[in-house]
């Protein structure tokens, strides 16, 4: 795979050496220069955000503030015509910029209505507008695409992305899968507000994230308007479509929920999605006000996919999630999607958080105490796979969704309540989800202000949890 291509300070550099040599020779040699030696880079967008765990995944160069995206999807034929308008901003001057687009034609893209060229090049859908962008520049993108759009495999093995159904589609993209279904600066660095007009076939429905601005049936057809304003990863963007029963109604705190149900799992998905408005009520009061205005699930009946996920607003299940993994998706709702990740090595500020939500949960609804559940995978044998790497930064491959990412990233928050009392742990948590609402957190940022709340020093405990090697000691 190719390395990460961050924008290194050399560029500068080589930005500053082609105007020196713009200056001295005839234009006709500097374009030549220009176009082939290194200085040309340095106004390209890099392919890659720079995560060494997904080299190709996010772009450089820009921002994108605004993904409006009109789908229609033909169920049948598996088939999906999309137009997707990025607003964004230039970092950088820029000749030329990737978008993350696999599989699908594109028949054209424009920047600010001006038609411009454009390559595929495996993930990168590669745009050379007309007119170079300046640094800070604002600028719009249309994609015009088609096809039968396809999931991509993870290093896990496990399917991610567009993933078709017998009636429709689940669409869950993490870490990568926002790919398969829209062109996208696909990394979590970059948050955007998303509006989806989505066509369907009559009688099926189809689900994003936000509120339900409007739907309206004509010619055998049901098209689907939502609005999520919140800043959101391009992962955890969702259009699932099949046929669903749908329930709505508002929170006592003014939520907007909104449950779509594959009827084939409404019997066992009816006793837990009833408990969402109490589990985020329990959940605001652990960890702070929800940081949406809508809520709900998706509840489809997809046997192939293995997974949940915490698409924001409103979590997609492939079957009726039972009540610790309706807990899991929506404390989610708090880490990874308000507070998101700023690279896919710290995914145990997620995953381990949300883990550790369904432990508080048992704890404080009747279920075993969070020391029993510590106490249980702490009896572990050295040899099993909980202790196989150290959850702080898990190794692509595979790893990001793993037991020790999970368990092992739980147990760590417990060592730090253990260590600093409920109190303290729980201003930690608040101050969290507060402090990097709407935008990122990374571990070290985690680990200053859990220091700062505390006054205590903590270094140890978290890099023997996180960051070290095999079954750690008993502190
Ligand atoms: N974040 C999801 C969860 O908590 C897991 C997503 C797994 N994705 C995957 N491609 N394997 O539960
Ligand atoms: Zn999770």
């Amino acid at each position: 795979m190719t390395p990460p291509r961050r924008q290194p300070a050399r560029r500068r550099t080589a930005v500053l050496g082609r105007e020196a040599v713009l200056a001295t020779v005839p234009v006709a040699v500097a374009a030549l220069l220009a176009a082939a030696g290194p200085a040309a880079a340095g106004t390209t967008g890099a392919s890659g955000a720079g995560d060494p765990y997904f080299p190709l995944s996010g772009n450089g160069g820009y921002h994108v503030g605004h993904y409006d995206l009109t789908l229609r999807y033909d169920t049948a034929a598996r088939h999906l015509d999309g137009k997707a308008v990025l607003t964004a901003r230039a970092t950088q001057r820029l000749t030329r910029f990737d978008l993350d687009l696999t599989g699908l034609k594109v028949t054209s893209v424009t920047v600010d209505r001006t038609t411009a060229a454009f390559r595929r090049a495996g993930q990168e859908l590669v745009v050379t507008p007309r007119h170079a962008l300046r640094a800070g520049q604002q600028f719009r993108v249309t994609v015009a695409y088609h096809g039968t759009p396809k999931p991509v495999t993870d290093p896990d093995g496990s399917a991610d992305g567009w993933i078709p159904t017998d009636d429709g589609a689940f669409v869950a993209g993490e870490p990568q899968g926002a790919m398969t279904w829209f062109p996208a600066n696909s990394h979590p660095q970059d948050k955007s507000s998303y509006d989806f007009t989505l066509t369907v076939p009559k009688g099926c429905t189809a689900v994003a994230n936000g509120v339900l601005l409007g739907q309206h049936t004509a010619h055998g057809r049901t098209t689907y308007r939502w609005r999520e304003t919140q800043p959101m990863a391009a992962y955890l963007a969702t259009a699932t479509i099949g046929t669903f029963d749908v329930e709505r109604y508002t929170t006592r705190d003014g939520i907007q929920v909104y449950n779509a149900v594959d009827p084939r799992e409404a019997r066992a998905a009816a006793p837990v999605l009833k408990k969402l408005p109490s589990v985020l009520a329990w959940e605001s009061r652990l960890f702070g006000p929800y940081p949406f205005r809508a809520a709900g699930s998706i509840v489809d009946h997809a046997p192939n996919v293995g997974y949940a996920l915490e698409t924001q607003t409103r979590p997609v299940y492939d079957s009726a999630p039972d009540l610790s993994t309706l807990v899991h998706e929506n404390a989610h709702q708090w880490f990874g999607d308000s507070v998101s990740l700023t690279a896919w090595k710290d995914i145990w500020l997620n995953e381990g958080f949300a883990t550790y939500a369904e432990w508080l949960y048992a704890e404080q609804h009747g279920g075993d105490r969070a020391q029993k559940t510590f106490d249980a995978l702490y009896a572990r044998p050295a040899s099993d796979a909980l202790w196989a790497y150290p959850p702080g930064d898990p190794g692509s491959g595979g790893k990001i969704f793993g037991t020790p990412v999970y368990a092992r990233g739980a147990m760590t928050l417990h060592e730090l309540r253990k260590a600093v009392g409920d109190e303290d742990f729980f201003r930690i948590l608040r101050a969290w989800a507060d402090g990097h609402r709407g935008g990122h957190g990374t571990t070290a940022q985690f680990v200053r202000l859990a220091e700062q709340t505390s006054g205590k020093r903590l270094g140890g405990l978290f890099s023997t949890w996180l960051y070290t090697k095999g079954k750690p000691n008993r502190a």
